[in-house]
C-alpha cells in the first residue's frame, strides 16, 4: 500500500505523473466525475485548516466519492484520550483513504503502523506538508511551464514552515534550481532540511529587497505563531518581511509570487491585483492536484510502500524527548532513530537529532 507522508515518498516521475493527471482533470473534469463512485475519504483534522481540508473534500466529491471525518480534535474521541494509532485503526474500517493533519510531527508516520488504508499527510506540526507541495508544483508548472532551472526565494518562517520543508525536498530534485533563503537567523531551516540542500546551489539573505531582482519564484510564508514558545519570541520576528507594491517593483516582470496561505500581514492586500500574485490560483490548483493524488494512491493500494529505512541504520535504544514529537503523546510507542552521518541519529517521527554515542 502506498502512502504520502513526505514528498520523498514520490519519485520525480511520480510527481510529474500526478501533475499531468491534475492538468488533465482541469481540461476535462467530466471524465473524472465517477472515478471514485462508492469510495470514501476520511478527513481527520486534529489541527485547524480551511484550504487543505475543504480542497480534499471538494476533490473527493468531484471524483464521485463521499467524505466523512472531523475538523478538530475536540470533535473526536481524542479528548477522551484515544491515541492516533487507535483512531486510525478505527477509521480505516470505515474509509478507503485517509487525509490527516495533526499538530505533532510524525503523527501520520505513526498512523501507518495501524492503518488498513492509504494515509495522506495533510500537515504534521512544523515538519512536512507534502500535498501543499503538489499544489505549489502544479502552480509553478502552470505559470512557468517548467519545474527546473528556476531561482526560488523562500521568505519568512523557514524554521516552522512545513510547506517550505516539503517544497524544497521536491524542487531540489529538479535540475538547475537555485534557492535564496530570506529569513532571520532564528527562523532558518531546521538541520534535517538544511542538510539536504548542501549539495545544491543556495544563498542566505536577510533582505527581501536584495533578493527580489534575482527571483523567478517568491514563496512567502506566515510566521507560525502557534509554534513559538513565547509571545515575545514571536513579536521579535513577526513583522520582518512584508511584501508590498514598492517591493514588488523590484521583482522581475514574470515573477511568480506564491504563498500557501493563510496570510496575516506578510503580503499586503494591495499586491493581490498584481498579475504576478499567484496565491489564489494556488488555492484552486490544490483541489485538482488532490483529486489526482487520491486517484494515484487508490490505484496503488496493492503496491508496497516506497518508504524504506535500511534495517542496519535503525536504532531502538534511544528515546526522543522532543515535546512536539508524536512519541511524546502515544502510549507504548517504539522509539526509533535512524543513523545520519558517522556520529548522529534522528528520530524517524520528528527528525530531532541526537549524538549516536553519548560523550
Ligand atoms: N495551506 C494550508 O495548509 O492552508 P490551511 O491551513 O487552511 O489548510
Amino acid at each position: 500500500m502506498r502512502n504520502l507522508i513526505q514528498t520523498a515518498d514520490l519519485t520525480v516521475g511520480e510527481i510529474d505523473e500526478i501533475l499531468k493527471t491534475a492538468e488533465d482533470i482541469i481540461r476535462q473534469p467530466g471524465a473524472y466525475a465517477d472515478r471514485c463512485r462508492g469510495m470514501k475519504l476520511a478527513t481527520l483534522f486534529f489541527e485547524p485548516s480551511t484550504r487543505t481540508r475543504l480542497s480534499f473534500e471538494a476533490a473527493m466529491y468531484e471524483l464521485g466519492g463521499q467524505v466523512l471525518g472531523f475538523s478538530s480534535a475536540t470533535a473526536s474521541s481524542t479528548v477522551k484520550g484515544e491515541s492516533v494509532p487507535d483512531t486510525i485503526r478505527v477509521v480505516s474500517c470505515y474509509a478507503d483513504i485517509v487525509a490527516m493533519r495533526h499538530p505533532q510531527a510524525g503523527a501520520p508516520m505513526i498512523a501507518l503502523t495501524k492503518s488498513l488504508v492509504p494515509i495522506i499527510n495533510a500537515g504534521d506540526g512544523g515538519h512536512y506538508h507534502p500535498t501543499q507541495t503538489l499544489t505549489d508544483l502544479l502552480t509553478i508548472h502552470r505559470e512557468k511551464g517548467r519545474l527546473d532551472h528556476l531561482t526560488v526565494g523562500f521568505c519568512g518562517d523557514l524554521k516552522y514552515g512545513r510547506t517550505v520543508h516539503s517544497l524544497l525536498e521536491a524542487l531540489r530534485r529538479y535540475e538547475g534550481n537555485k534557492f535564496v533563503l530570506i529569513c532571520p537567523e532564528s527562523l532558518n531551516l531546521p538541520a534535517y532540511v538544511m542538510e539536504e540542500l548542501e549539495e545544491h546551489e543556495y544563498v542566505c539573505c536577510s533582505s527581501l529587497e536584495e533578493a527580489m531582482p534575482m527571483l523567478d519564484i517568491l514563496y512567502m510564508t506566515r510566521v507560525q505563531k502557534e509554534r513559538f514558545k513565547s509571545e515575545a519570541d514571536y513579536d521579535a520576528v513577526k513583522d520582518l518581511y512584508i511584501l508590498d507594491p514598492d517591493r514588488m517593483k523590484l521583482g522581475k516582470k514574470d515573477l511568480c509570487v506564491l504563498h500557501p496561505l493563510p496570510r496575516v500581514n506578510e503580503i499586503s492586500v494591495a499586491v493581490d491585483d498584481d498579475p504576478r500574485a499567484c496565491y489564489f490560483k494556488q488555492v484552486e490548483n490544490g483541489k485538482y492536484v488532490r483529486m489526482a493524488l487520491i486517484l494515484f494512491l487508490l490505484a496503488r493500494r496493492r503496491e508496497n510502500d516506497s518508504r524504506r529505512f535500511a534495517k542496519e541504520d535503525l536504532i531502538y535504544h534511544k528515546v526522543c524527548t522532543k515535546e512536539n514529537c508524536i512519541t511524546s503523546s502515544t502510549q507504548e510507542v517504539q522509539h526509533i532513530f535512524k543513523k545520519v552521518g558517522k556520529n548522529r541519529c534522528r528520530c524517524i517521527y520528528c527528525e530531532a537529532e541526537q549524538p549516536l554515542f553519548e560523550q
